[in-house]
């Protein structure tokens, strides 16, 4: 394995989806991690990541430099860099200005992590700061002409040093670097795949579960499934997952779920029609964040009771994944923390005495997808746009009635019919339509009408923090509207929402 240590740069996951996309694992720790704990991992290799310090700012964030007696190859990179000469008695010196984007790269000396790439490149520069005067048993091995030390290397010692970014898709060589460094310097091996992380996780998860019981929420979208499949593979029957039908689903959601995990996986899955529950609760409320509250607090609620019912159940498995982590972890502390604060089932452990198994919490999306298609899940399933915990709810402004939630229903699964006809589905990371709390008045063969309108929303985006509103054809959006206002009755207007995240979300509420 790789270790990759945060010093808070925005590329960190880059650097581990390129190592892993290798097959080659990697982790990523915090400067904080202690020597014992490295020593556990048996790194084949360090990574030091970027970050936006610099490296003579008081508390700016430092390893702890034990990691360059472990006769452990090092690659530090930008920060991670500045770093590692700094702590070797380097000297890195501040500039007057940033250097950022694209740079001709010189290379001088192509046998170590350049090996096999041209003299004449390019690379992504983002830095203040730069390397003065290299450490004893190091030499520059590229330039650029902003920056001499544009890479450094101590090949005895097997340290490395870049002040570009090889992570990012502007290096073009970047890749063939990290491959040099991950293959030719660390000599790891293409270990990582889904089949072993399959053996492993399920071994993992016998020996830990023994003969007791496992709960877990299921709620049809890709992570829950994929773990469910996971630990049904590990323990059979021991597992029991809950649906909770909470009323605020898409058409057919639950007849969906029931057919595909207990019809054809054979699984324990106990479904709960909560909708009267919800709805009650719902009833007369408009405001967003008291929506989310109730629908969590009612789903707990009834989560609890129920896994109250299964005998023996001493543990909870949530479909956490990676990037929740890092982010929860970074030393610089993280937004997309905050976005996805709303977890159905957080805080049910602790309250229910549950061990929590997390058993997806080192893959990142792309990877939960390739897992899940490794244990059988249907493609229709494994590409699922995400779908919010809050439902159907988040997506009608002001209140949440059964006449509107059957009207966005009706008019999302014209909408979801058109995007998959048109082959856009999987290119889109969400596509959906929001129900406003507005009429307007329309004509209708010779009437007037007073009736809904409709907003759809059309997004793409690489993990939800940041998104662009999609440009969908106008072709596509004239048979959306026209579909909508024809064949559901109740709406006679569709706008298109044109806005990006940041500044707005990407659900509506
Ligand atoms: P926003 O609207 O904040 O959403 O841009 C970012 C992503 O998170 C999804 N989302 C949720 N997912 N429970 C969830 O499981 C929630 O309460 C929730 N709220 C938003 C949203 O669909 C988008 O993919």
């Amino acid at each position: 394995m790789i270790l990759i240590i945060d010093f808070g740069s925005q590329y960190n996951q880059l650097i581990a989806r390129r190592v892993r996309e290798q097959h080659v694992y990697c982790q990523i720790e915090p400067p904080g991690i202690d020597i014992a704990k490295i020593k556990t991992l048996r790194p084949e290799g360090i990574i030091l990541s970027g970050g936006p310090a610099s490296i003579y700012e008081t508390g700016s964030p430092r390893a702890d430099k034990g990691i360059f007696d472990l006769n452990i190859p090092v690659l530090g990179i930008c920060y991670g860099m500045q770093y590692m000469v700094d702590t070797l008695d380097g000297e890195v010196v501040g500039a007057d200005k940033r250097e950022y984007g694209f740079a001709e790269l010189t290379i001088h000396d192509a046998s170590g992590v350049f090996f096999g790439i041209d003299r004449e490149t390019r690379c992504w520069m983002s830095h203040g700061d730069s390397i003065g005067r290299l450490p004893a048993g190091f030499k520059t091995t590229a330039s650029t002409p902003n920056t001499e030390n544009a890479a450094i290397e101590n090949a005895v010692r097997r340290f490395y040093g870049l002040q570009f970014h090889p992570e990012v898709v502007h290096t073009p060589e970047g890749t063939r670097i990290l491959e040099n460094f991950l293959f030719r310097v660390c000599k790891c091996k293409k270990t990582w795949t889904m089949k072993s992380f399959v053996q492993e996780s399920t071994q993992e998860i016998q020996s830990l579960v023994g003969d007791r019981h496992v709960v877990l929420g299921l709620s049809g979208g890709v992570d829950s499934s994929v773990a469910a499949l996971l630990l049904h593979q590990a323990i059979g029957d021991r597992l029991t997952c809950i649906f909770v039908d909470n009323g605020l689903l898409r058409q057919d959601e639950a007849k969906r779920v029931r057919d595909l995990f207990k019809k054809h996986f054979r699984m324990n899955v106990r479904f709960v029609n909560a909708k009267k529950p919800f709805l009650d609760r719902l009833k007369g409320v408009s405001d967003p964040e008291k929506k989310r509250k109730i629908i969590g607090h009612v789903f707990i609620k009834i989560f609890e009771e129920e896994a109250r019912k299964i005998d023996g159940a001493r543990f909870l498995v949530q479909g956490t994944l990676y990037p929740d982590i890092i982010e929860s972890q970074s030393p610089f502390g993280g937004p997309s923390a905050v976005i996805k604060s709303h977890h159905n089932v957080g805080g049910l452990p602790k309250k229910m005495k549950l061990t929590l198994i997390e058993p997806l919490k080192h893959l990142f999306k792309d990877e939960v997808r390739v897992l899940g298609k490794e244990l059988g899940l249907p493609d229709d399933l494994v590409w699922r746009q995400p779908f919010p915990g809050p439902g159907l709810a988040v997506r009608i402004i002001g209140e949440v009635t059964p006449s509107r939630l059957s009207v966005l229903r009706k008019v999302d699964v014209v909408l979801l019919e058109e995007i998959r006809a048109h082959n856009l589905y999987r290119k889109l990371w969400q596509s959906f339509a929001v129900l406003l709390p507005l009429k307007s008045v329309g004509i209708m063969g010779d009437q007037r009408t007073y009736e809904h309108v409709v907003a759809i929303r059309a997004v793409t985006s690489d993990d939800a923090m940041t998104a662009d509103w999609a440009k969908l054809p106008h072709d596509l959006l004239g048979k959306i509207s026209n579909r909508i206002i024809n064949e559901v009755r109740g709406v006679n207007r569709v706008v298109y929402d044109i806005s990006s995240k940041p500044p707005s979300t990407i659900e509506w509420e």
